[in-house]
């Protein structure tokens, strides 16, 4: 069998481990060959690959990004190939597509397995926000930095008597805030699912300086949003790819607790730090479980699907269900943590 083999969208720590077990299993275990497609679909589309062998991925097991480099692609694009997917995978000579990516990257691999390319997919992002997986590599990673993050924040915002108010990633869904929060400690946390009031965290850093804990930090998702009229704040722009480009929580949110407290509030945004470096052991391992099933799948012809985590258990899925909805935290996981405003 020839597989193909992409990295597509946002990078994501754990990426490499995906590609190097996919690499193993194809050729140790079935003597298949695979080529990897460079920089996501736009290599597929220009014909951008290299044979990937044993020694192409040795020694990728823990390091952060994608050897084969990634990109997002305009939809335009998207479905130019799709309405030449057959001849595609033809021309290209490969029996089936495994593209690992979040959901854009997802919904446009249902796209090519609706029209005709064989495709397994594997489902990355550091948000944890994908339908039908109870979670996806490179988010135990993020959690992980954001941690340490807060932990970091805590001692230098307790010398100076400051709140801190660390922004974290998370479009529409703020699990990565929510279990970065509740790891750290965090006094606040506000997420993209439930709209949040300033005036409310005005009052719990009043309250902990009345108790003589004279600092704060607040873990806010870059997705989370005011509640209407509590706060100005103006949504961004729509870029090329459909996503909306953030408008800065974290130091908006900052300037108006500094304003409203008369103390002083810094902002610290995480960003990309929190996708790159090496992922976690439970990055790599379920990363290189997904991989290990990838191909397994592609033997048995299982197409139109991606691999899942269900429990402790790697089930394949179909990709229908998980590009419908994206996965947002749930009213009873907020209510876990009592810092959530
Ligand atoms: O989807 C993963 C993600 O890391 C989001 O949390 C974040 O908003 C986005 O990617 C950033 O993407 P880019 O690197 O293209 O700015």
């Amino acid at each position: 069998m020839r597989i193909g083999v992409l990295t597509a969208g946002g990078d994501c720590p754990g990426l490499n481990a995906v590609i190097r077990s996919v690499v193993h299993r194809a050729l140790v275990g079935h003597g298949d060959e695979v080529i990897g497609f460079e920089d996501g679909f736009k290599g597929l589309l220009e014909g951008r690959h290299r044979k990937l062998d044993l020694d192409a991925v040795s020694g990728i097991l823990a390091r952060g990004g994608t050897i084969l480099g990634s990109s997002r692609l305009e939809r335009a694009r998207l479905r130019e190939a799709c309405e030449s997917s057959k001849e595609l995978a033809r021309d290209l000579g490969i029996d089936v597509l495994i593209p690992i990516g979040g959901e854009g990257t997802l919904t446009a691999s249902k796209m090519l397995s609706d029209a005709g390319l064989p495709v397994v997919g594997v489902p990355k992002t550091i948000d944890n926000d994908i339908s039908s997986t109870d979670r996806t590599f490179g988010f135990d990673t993020a959690v992980g930095v954001a941690t340490e993050a807060i932990d970091r924040l805590k001692t230098t915002a307790e010398s100076h008597q400051r709140v801190m108010v660390v922004e974290v990633m998370g479009r529409h869904a703020g699990w990565i805030a929510l279990e970065s929060g509740m790891a750290g400690g965090a006094h606040g946390i506000c997420l993209p699912e439930r709209a949040f009031d300033p005036a409310d965290l005005v009052k719990m850093v009043e309250e902990r300086f009345a108790r003589g804990k004279k600092f704060a930090v607040i873990c806010v998702a870059e997705g989370a949003h005011p509640a209407e009229g509590s706060m100005d704040y103006a949504k961004g722009a729509i870029d090329q790819f459909g996503h909306e480009r953030f408008a800065g929580i974290g130091t908006k949110l900052a300037g108006e607790l500094e304003r409203r407290l008369g103390k002083e509030a810094r902002p610290v945004i995480l960003g990309h730090v929190q996708r790159g470096g090496t992922p976690t052991a439970y990055d790599r391992v379920l990363a290189t479980r997904f991989g290990w099933h990838a191909v397994e799948a592609a033997h048995r012809g299982d197409f139109g699907k991606m691999t899942a985590l269900k429990g402790t258990d790697i089930t394949m899925v179909p990709l229908a269900d998980a590009v419908t909805e994206l996965k947002r935290v749930p009213e009873n996981r907020m209510n876990e943590a009592e810092s959530v405003f």
